[in-house]
């Protein structure tokens, strides 16, 4: 049989996926639980299922494919990633990680390869931070930490992520206990980099040491409403301000960080909403990342006691709510051994680059050793319609993944 070009496949695939995106807005918006993330499901399904893998979809709606090893009994390996995006998000973020992932398969099928180990290939539901304040939903359920508590989030509109789930045809109550039962001999995920390390160095394959932890706070201002015109500026208890002040010093925290630390603030409201009238209310939604623990308890301490100081000043209210919180996750070292060695193998300069991006891998090293495979993103854009990555880049990946998954196979544990 011959083997198809790598990079013209994938080129076709990801231009094929692209498809299924909301044009009302500009860029690539797939969002969890909207249409064209629906209809993209029923494509990734066709794609495993034409690759020989049988795909099922679990009850948290993630849509796993098997490519079976000579050893049904032998721990298995697992890849995958995520095809849900942020809003006006890009191309490639998580879905070079399935489509890669599918592609390995049909190489091991094409070049006449069997693993003796079962090789399972994962779409994970829903991974990006989604408007219940939960990423990696598909990957928590997997790893047995989605929680009734996550379930009975709300968005916007008062809908609970139950509900959501529900309306998707998925069952919520079931995704809760469904933990991945068979043993894990290892976890492998390919994804952009999305950040501009390689790039700049010039390096062809990242090999990830840690993935960051992440902290995702709420703040409610609550202060008091006025006239815009006659209230005197010293007299004022303006929820917006506050909400202001707050921007300030979460991106202040970020800066300051002297090791691997960054702050966001992503989305501010405020009502009522008027230019001639004062805030009485306000809702700030940031979140700090590194992949030092100890610097993101302390960012968190820090946050709180600057917000709390400046609207006890004020005179605004606040409540403040942790969305999320995710440790940082090294990756597993044997793991980024061999990954490491079969970059080397296929001539590809690598290096050690930690990831700031959150991904389902972070979930499921719960279940055994975990790594990432990085691949260049042009200018380091990620998260917005200019994301980039060549295919003959993604197929370096893709090729890197196979022989990682191939070594990993023949090791009777990671670690020998
Ligand atoms: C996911 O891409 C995240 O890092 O937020
Ligand atoms: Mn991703
Ligand atoms: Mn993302």
């Amino acid at each position: 049989m011959t083997v198809a070009p790598l990079a013209d496949r994938l080129d076709a695939e990801l231009a094929e996926l692209a498809r299924f995106h909301d044009s009302a807005f500009p860029g690539w918006s797939r969002v969890v639980f909207s249409e064209p993330y629906r209809d993209s499901r029923d494509w990734v399904r066709a794609r495993m299922a034409e690759a020989g893998l049988d795909p099922v979809v679990d009850a948290a709606g993630n849509i796993i494919g098997r490519l079976p090893g000579a050893d049904p009994n032998a721990p298995a390996l697992l890849t995958g990633s995520h095809t849900d995006t942020v809003p006006q998000g890009g191309r490639f973020d998580g879905i070079v990680g399935v489509l890669g992932g599918i592609e390995v398969a049909r190489r091991l099928t094409e070049t006449g390869t069997r693993l003796n180990r079962d090789l399972y290939i994962v779409d994970f539901l829903g991974e990006e931070a989604n408007e219940f304040g939960i990423s990696c939903m598909g990957s928590r359920s997997i790893s047995g930490t989605l929680s009734a508590e996550h379930l009975d989030r709300m968005d916007g509109s008062g809908q609970r992520l139950g509900e959501a789930m529900r309306g998707f045809g998925l069952d919520p109550s079931a995704a809760l206990g469904q933990p991945w039962r068979r043993p894990m001999h290892g976890y492998v995920e390919l994804h952009i980099e999305q950040g501009p390390l390689l790039e700049r160095a010039e390096t062809e394959i990242g090999v990830v040491t840690a993935i960051a932890g992440i902290e995702r706070l709420l703040v409610h201002f609550a202060g008091s409403a006025g006239h815009a015109g006659t209230t005197p500026m010293g007299e004022r208890h303006d929820a917006l301000v506050s909400a202001a002040a707050a921007v300030l010093t979460v991106d202040r925290v970020g800066c300051a960080a002297p090791v691997h630390g960054v702050s966001t603030s992503g989305s501010i409201v405020s009502a009522p909403g008027s230019m001639n009238v004062i805030s009485d209310e306000a809702k700030l939604w940031a979140e700090i990342r590194s992949v030092e623990r100890d610097w993101l308890q302390g960012a968190r301490r820090e946050i709180v006691d600057e917000i709390t100081a400046e609207t006890a000043a004020r005179g605004v209210q606040i409540d403040v709510e942790w969305l999320n919180d995710q440790d940082p996750v090294p990756t597993d070292e044997p793991v980024r051994d061999v990954i490491a060695s079969a970059a080397a193998e296929l001539g590809y300069s690598w290096r050690a680059v930690p990831s700031g991006a959150g991904h389902d891998a972070a979930h499921l090293a719960r279940l055994g050793p975990m790594g990432m495979i990085f691949v260049p993103s042009v200018a380091g854009k990620s998260h917005c319609p200019e994301e980039f990555t060549a295919s003959a880049d993604i197929a370096k990946g893709v090729h890197t993944l196979t022989r990682t998954l191939v070594a990993l196979d023949a090791q009777d544990r990671p670690r020998d």
